[in-house]
């Protein structure tokens, strides 16, 4: 991609993991955090990684989304609402927003593998309702486990891509495309985001109860259907 990446809230396990396969792949990624120091920290262990031609640099949440057009947002669902309300000036026009949040029940203090009931029908909808007027919003990487992306495995999972902006899907597809293992397919609508992030939840089940870090492969699509690194 020509302009940077800003993760908000890329310090845990899920930013990190997309920034540090992003940075590998040559991508330019700015970490956004509540704390700069902590963004500086994660930024710095993701170019020990990466390696010495990674770009990877950490600021504050405010900073990040200020600095690009291009941004991914991987906080938990109990911080979505307070932090794009904090961030709502922040943005540059016609930004796209990756929304990688799960609406997970225990964000309030239920269980992980249970998801809440949210008004605008999923996280992302919720998203795309709190940013400014012409930010697109791209569901994805909802089932992708922290811990693959966090590996040096190719990472076995294929990303459902939704949104209403379709070139947005499709540069989300591309991005996704360039992790190893991971394949992009077209979901359709922003709506559909609400059947993505209940997988999570049965995911989230099945890796406590195999001991794993399962993802999902969508089968039987044609060759088109399907984009991936190859
Ligand atoms: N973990 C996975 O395998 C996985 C897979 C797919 C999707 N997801 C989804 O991706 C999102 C992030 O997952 P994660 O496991 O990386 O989450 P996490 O570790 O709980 O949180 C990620 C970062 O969000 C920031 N944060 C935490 N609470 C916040 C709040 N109330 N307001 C603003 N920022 C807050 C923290 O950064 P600072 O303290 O530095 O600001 C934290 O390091 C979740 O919605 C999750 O459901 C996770």
């Amino acid at each position: 991609m020509s302009r940077p990446i800003a993760i908000l809230g890329g310090t845990g396990p899920a930013g990190t993991g997309l920034a540090l396969r992003w940075a590998r792949a040559g991508e330019t990624i700015i970490i956004g955090s509540r704390s700069d120091e902590r963004a500086q920290e994660a930024a710095s262990k993701i170019r020990q990684r990466a390696g010495s031609d990674a770009r990877v640099s950490g600021t504050a949440n405010a900073a990040a989304c200020a600095a690009t057009d291009l941004l991914a947002l991987t906080i938990p669902f109990e911080g979505q609402v307070g932090l794009l309300k904090e961030l709502k000036p922040s943005f540059q026009p016609g930004s796209i927003l990756i929304d990688a949040t799960v609406p997970l029940a225990a964000a309030v203090g239920g269980r992980a593998s249970r998801t809440l009931g949210v008004w605008q029908g999923s996280a992302a909808q919720q998203t795309a309702e709190l940013v400014p007027k012409g930010v697109k919003v791209v569901a994805a990487f909802q089932n992708c486990s922290a811990d693959s992306l966090n590996g040096d495995d190719p990472v076995e999972c294929d990303v459902i891509v939704c949104s209403d902006d379709p070139e947005a899907t499709q540069l989300v597809c591309r991005l996704a495309a360039q992790i190893p293992g991971l394949r992009a397919i077209d979901g359709g609508k922003l709506e559909n985001a609400r059947l993505v992030e209940q997988l999570t939840a049965l995911l989230v089940g099945l890796n406590i109860r195999h001991k794993g870090h399962g993802g999902i492969r969508i089968t039987g699509l044609p060759a088109s259907a399907y984009r991936s690194l190859g």
